[in-house]
């Protein structure tokens, strides 16, 4: 006997009429993707805490490869459309960052450089080579350029000092040069080269690297240098110095200790440079564009590093100053990757991907976690080097992820910290892992609250249950930025690839919002 279930014709119906259904209903993004992770963020609106210093957001231009010349100088007669010699579509871009701090002329050029040669007529200035990075410097960008340049960006002037080869007189010299209005021949001798009023110099570093290509010292050394010359860095006319002292590398700290014991109360600032290698090796740095997961892991891995070295440095300098009267400038910091086979080593070009676009949140987060400190950062460099916001080929320009994150995160500038409580699982691979979500929040002075999310995870979703307390939310609108592989990138010929694009994967309740963070994304929220 057939015991098999016999369908009757209305069931035979129903089925054919659910299968029309689903074939011509559209279809629904599912409440929580396929492969997610949960997690839950409270945000503390009711515990605000310390200012982010706008120049957490500052910028690093050095004479090295392409970066001075060709990046942001053409020159007056230069077929690429300028104003006085400076390209518009760069300074343009620029405008759009807010950049509030920019230090020049280095890096380890600022150790050779002579202000003098780059003043007075162009056509007159000297030819130098340029021995850390190579090549010939025209010296046709100078003081009064780069002055230029930062009122034109709005920006604050930071001049890095020449210890390595300069001496106190000289640097005592270009300070009364920018900053004097008297009638003395320093002053006089500026205005017959074409600037009547004085800039302002906020801020001006005694050397760079001294424990490296600054002059090889050792930090006692370094101390009584610094000491001896940060005597003869004068105020004049009003302009205040904030004198800024070279400090460590990573886990220098012994440098630190030395500085702040013997030179603390001198200064006003004190570096710290840390560079994200993928592989941690100076020899083999890693490539910039061509990694897969694996290199993702450890290059985020370590540039996480940035929290431990940011509290150790800074517990030291608590010791000698639990005011937090001097300020800790990581005034280098970004990636560093092995340069293009083809391309000429010493420019440090190097492409920029959604990788980079993750470190630099993932670094901002930490430089706002600890502003009580943490006054200025300067990313290295601005256009065409290391880990850089803007990529050049002679007339043309592109923007890169780096770019975005800088200009979806500059609402932090000058906002109050909101402390978050995140608790989220790790994103591990093999035996290493690293949180996979990095948050942090901060309200302006309009009252706005900001989050910005990066989900490290490339291969998850996150569903964040997010609690607002302490304050009444109406409104959220938010941009992402993702794109589809972890190496990502704009190029001249495909420029949009990796671009901030609107965010609507929330829905919010009261105080609560259930965010969806894409993999491998950067998300900034603006709460009204
Ligand atoms: O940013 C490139 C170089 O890195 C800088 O010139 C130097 O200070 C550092 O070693």
């Amino acid at each position: 006997m057939d015991t098999r279930p016999k369908l009757h014709l209305c069931q035979v119906l129903v089925i054919i009429a659910l299968l029309m259904w689903t074939l011509i209903t559209p279809v629904t993004p599912p409440t929580h993707a396929q492969n997610s992770y949960q997690a839950t963020l409270a945000i503390r609106l009711d515990q605000p805490r310390w200012t982010i210093n706008r120049n957490i957001y500052g910028q690093f231009a050095e004479h090295l490869g392409r970066l001075i010349y060709e990046g942001i100088w053409v020159g007056e007669n230069s077929p690429i459309p300028n104003t006085r010699g400076l390209r518009n579509d760069v300074l343009a871009a620029l405008k759009e960052l807010h950049v509030p701090v920019l230090r020049w002329p280095g890096g380890c050029f600022a150790d050779e450089y002579h202000w003098r040669d780059g003043i007075g007529p162009r056509d007159k200035r000297p030819r130098r080579s340029n021995s850390s990075w190579g090549g010939v410097d025209t010296n046709a960008f100078g003081t009064h350029e780069f002055m230029d340049l930062c009122e034109m960006l709005g920006a604050d002037a930071y001049v890095n000092g020449n210890v390595g080869s300069g001496s106190p007189q000289e640097m005592m010299e270009w300070i009364e040069y920018m900053t004097a209005d008297a009638d003395s021949e320093l002053a006089n001798l500026r205005r017959r080269n074409g600037r009547d009023k004085p800039w302002k110099v906020p801020y001006f570093a005694i050397g760079n690297e001294t424990w490296g290509c600054g002059g090889n010292m050792r930090p006692e050394y370094y101390a009584d240098v610094y000491r001896r010359y940060a005597t003869f860095i004068k105020n004049h006319s009003g302009n205040r110095i904030q004198k800024l002292a070279v400090g460590g590398y990573d886990e220098n700290y012994n440098w630190t200790e030395v500085l702040m014991a013997q030179a603390g109360k001198q200064m006003d600032g004190l570096s710290l440079h840390y560079y994200t290698l993928p592989t941690g090796k100076w020899d083999k740095k890693g490539s910039a564009t061509q990694f897969g997961e694996n290199e993702w892991h450890t290059t985020l891995l370590r540039t996480l590093r940035m929290d431990e070295f940011i509290q150790r440095h800074s517990a030291i300098m608590d010791k000698y100053d639990p005011q937090k009267r001097v300020g800790l400038m990581v005034d280098e910091w970004g990636t560093w990757y092995d340069s293009e086979p083809g391309r000429d080593m010493g420019a440090l070009y190097q492409q920029n991907t959604l990788r980079d676009a993750i470190v630099a949140g993932i670094n901002l987060n930490i430089f706002h976690k600890h502003a009580d400190r943490v006054k200025m950062t300067n990313i290295a460099q601005m256009i065409n080097v290391l880990q850089a916001m803007i990529l050049t080929d002679k007339g043309k320009m592109v923007l890169t992820p780096t770019y975005y994150v800088f200009r979806m995160y500059r609402v932090h500038q000058g906002a109050t910290l909101i402390p978050v409580d995140l608790s989220a699982p790790e994103y591990k691979l093999g035996a290493a892992s690293v949180p996979s979500l990095s948050v942090s929040a901060s309200r302006d002075s309009a009252g706005r609250l900001h989050v910005s999310i990066i989900n490290l995870n490339p291969n998850q979703p996150a569903e964040l249950t997010t609690t607002i307390w302490g304050g009444a939310i109406k409104s959220l609108t938010g941009e992402v930025l993702t794109a589809p592989a972890v190496n990502s990138m704009n190029t001249f010929d495909s420029p949009n690839t990796v671009k901030p694009a609107p965010f609507s994967r929330y829905k919010l309740e009261g105080s609560q919002v259930s965010l969806s963070i894409p993999a491998k994304s950067v998300v900034a929220l603006e709460f009204r």
